[in-house]
C-alpha cells in the first residue's frame, strides 16, 4: 500500500503520543462521572480503539452509523441514522469520538440529536480538524491534530472503503483516485 500513499503526514509514533495525551485528559475531566463512548463507524473504528485503551476509567463503548447531507451554504441539514446506539444517553456524559470535522455538519447534527435524546452533557473529541472554512460550527473538546485539506487515508480513514487499515495517516497520491474514477471497477 505505502506506494500509492504521496507522504506519510503523521506517522504511528506521532498518532501514539496524541492519543495517550487525549485520553489522560478525558480520564482526568471525567474522573467523577459516567462516559459513554460513542464511535462514529467507520472512520472513528482504529482511534476509537486506541483512545478507549487510553483512558483509565470505566467508560461504556457505543457505536452509531450516520451519514448527513446539506450543501455548505445551508444552515441547516439532514442526519441519516443507519445504526442506532444501542443504549439510552438519557443522563449520561457522551462523548462522541470522530476521525474527522470537514464541514462539520455531521458533527453539529449528531451533538444536537444526543443532547435532544435528554444527554446529560455530549463533547466530541476528533483525530483531525481539516484547516478549511466550516459551514457548520463544532465545539470539539479534544482535537488531536489541525491538518491540511488533502486526500487522507489511513487509522480508519478510507479512499473508496480501502486503506483504512493502513498504521499511519497519509496523503493519497492522485494517480491512484484520478486512474480510479477514469475505471471505476478497477481495484
Ligand atoms: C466522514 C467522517 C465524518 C464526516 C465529516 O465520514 O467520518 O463523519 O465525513 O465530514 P463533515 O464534517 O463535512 O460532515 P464518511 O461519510 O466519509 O464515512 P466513513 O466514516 O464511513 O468513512
Amino acid at each position: 500500500m505505502r506506494q500509492d500513499i504521496e507522504s506519510i503526514l503523521y506517522d504511528s509514533d506521532c498518532i501514539r503520543d496524541r492519543v495517550l495525551q487525549m485520553g489522560a485528559r478525558i480520564a482526568r475531566d471525567y474522573r467523577d462521572k459516567d462516559l459513554l463512548l460513542v464511535g462514529v463507524l467507520k472512520g472513528s473504528f482504529v482511534f476509537l480503539a486506541d483512545l478507549a485503551r487510553s483512558i483509565d476509567l470505566p467508560v461504556e463503548v457505543d457505536f452509531m452509523v450516520v451519514s448527513s447531507y446539506g450543501s455548505g451554504t445551508e444552515s441547516s441539514g439532514v442526519l441519516t441514522i443507519a445504526k442506532d446506539l444501542s443504549v439510552s444517553v438519557e443522563g449520561r456524559h457522551v462523548l462522541i469520538v470522530e476521525d474527522i470535522v470537514d464541514s462539520g455538519l455531521t458533527l453539529s447534527l449528531l451533538t444536537e440529536d444526543l443532547r435532544s435524546r435528554g444527554a446529560a452533557s455530549v463533547q466530541v473529541a476528533v483525530l483531525l480538524e481539516k484547516d478549511v472554512p466550516r459551514s457548520h460550527q463544532v465545539e470539539c473538546a479534544y482535537s488531536a491534530f489541525h491538518c491540511p485539506d488533502a486526500f487522507l487515508v489511513g487509522y480508519g480513514l478510507d479512499y473508496a472503503e480501502r486503506y483504512r487499515n493502513l498504521p499511519y495517516i497519509g496523503i493519497l497520491k492522485p494517480e491512484v483516485y484520478e486512474d480510479r474514477a477514469q475505471c471505476p471497477d478497477a481495484r
